[in-house]
């Protein structure tokens, strides 16, 4: 899947790219946790916190897609799942690796997980993208600025990882959404900029000495945030190339090299969820993936 040679305009190809993952990480082998990781106070709270929002068996979202009827959808779900406990697996022995437990419980998890648990599959998709549109941001952060070789490590793999989930779960949601009528679809999808930006503060406001340590204010945690999300909307937004694109390409325009750099508040367009991308298919929307403008997911 990696190198995006797989389709994903279906979800017996991306349960197939999630098996190929799954060999990937075989090959790669784990992590050297034997080296030890210095976690400074604010990170190792901020890591544990999100270590319990990856935790979970997933078994309301399995049960939903099973109930949904599309066996190759259920399918994938099961993977998905499976490698987010990964995720949850990966940033325990990181804890562990720096002398730091694991918790129980946080409370922004309960509040989390009691909201889907009341949703039916379409929503509950979209508050799941919310956690992981935040998630794109914050490894990243954690990945680029802990300056710790092992946690480096550890968040780049979950990163690798949280790219695809966000087009997988893209591809849902246009199938699901496009069932609605236009204008309900561009409500329901400014209502998700709503909820996604009290999240996205609430998290900032929460981990916010972990971001400042890590060299990402929380204003610009949140601008960028917000920023990545107007591509979100335009590729679940009908006619748009989320399930056209190789898992790769599909992601890179969410993480712009403006917004790994950027400051302060997004431009208006942008902020504004107009879609930004070219149509698939022109000489532009070539252009701009392959003008390094965008960054994929082979780094
Ligand atoms: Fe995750
Ligand atoms: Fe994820």
């Amino acid at each position: 899947m990696s190198g995006g040679s797989m389709s994903v305009t279906t979800f017996a190809g991306w349960t197939r790219g999630f098996e190929a993952e799954i060999e990937r990480r075989r090959a790669q082998g784990e992590p050297d946790w034997a080296a030890g990781a210095s976690l400074p106070g604010p990170l190792a709270r901020s890591l544990q916190r999100f270590q319990v929002g990856e935790d979970g068996d997933g078994a309301n979202l399995i049960r939903k897609a099973d109930e949904a009827g599309d066996r190759d959808y259920a399918a994938a779900v099961r993977l998905f799942v499976a490698e987010e406990q990964n995720h949850a697996r990966l940033l325990a022995l990181l804890l562990g690796a720096g002398g730091m437990p694991t918790i129980a419980a946080h409370w922004s998890d309960s509040v989390f997980v009691r909201l889907r648990r009341l949703l039916g599959l379409r929503l509950e998709l979209l508050v799941l993208m919310i956690a992981e549109v935040v998630a794109l941001r914050y490894y990243r952060a954690v990945s680029e600025g802990a300056g710790d070789p092992l946690v480096g490590e550890v968040a780049a793999r979950i990163l690798a990882d949280e790219r695809r989930h966000v087009p997988f779960h893209c591809l849902r949601l246009r199938e699901a959404l496009g069932v609605l009528p236009g204008a309900l679809r561009v409500l329901v999808m400014t209502g998700w900029r709503l909820l996604l930006l009290g999240a996205t503060v609430v998290v900032a406001w929460d981990h916010g000495s972990a971001l400042r340590d890590l060299g990402l204010p929380r204003r610009r945690f949140i601008a960028d945030v917000m920023r990545s999300s107007s591509d979100v909307v335009a590729d679940i937004l009908p006619k748009s190339p989320c399930g056209e694109l190789p898992p790769g390409a599909g992601l890179g325009s969410w993480e712009t090299t403006d917004a790994v750099e950027g400051a302060g508040v997004p431009a208006p367009d942008r902020a504004g969820g107009v879609p930004r991308r070219p149509a698939v298919g022109t000489a532009a929307a070539h252009g701009a993936r392959q003008s390094g403008r965008v960054r994929l997911s082979d780094r």
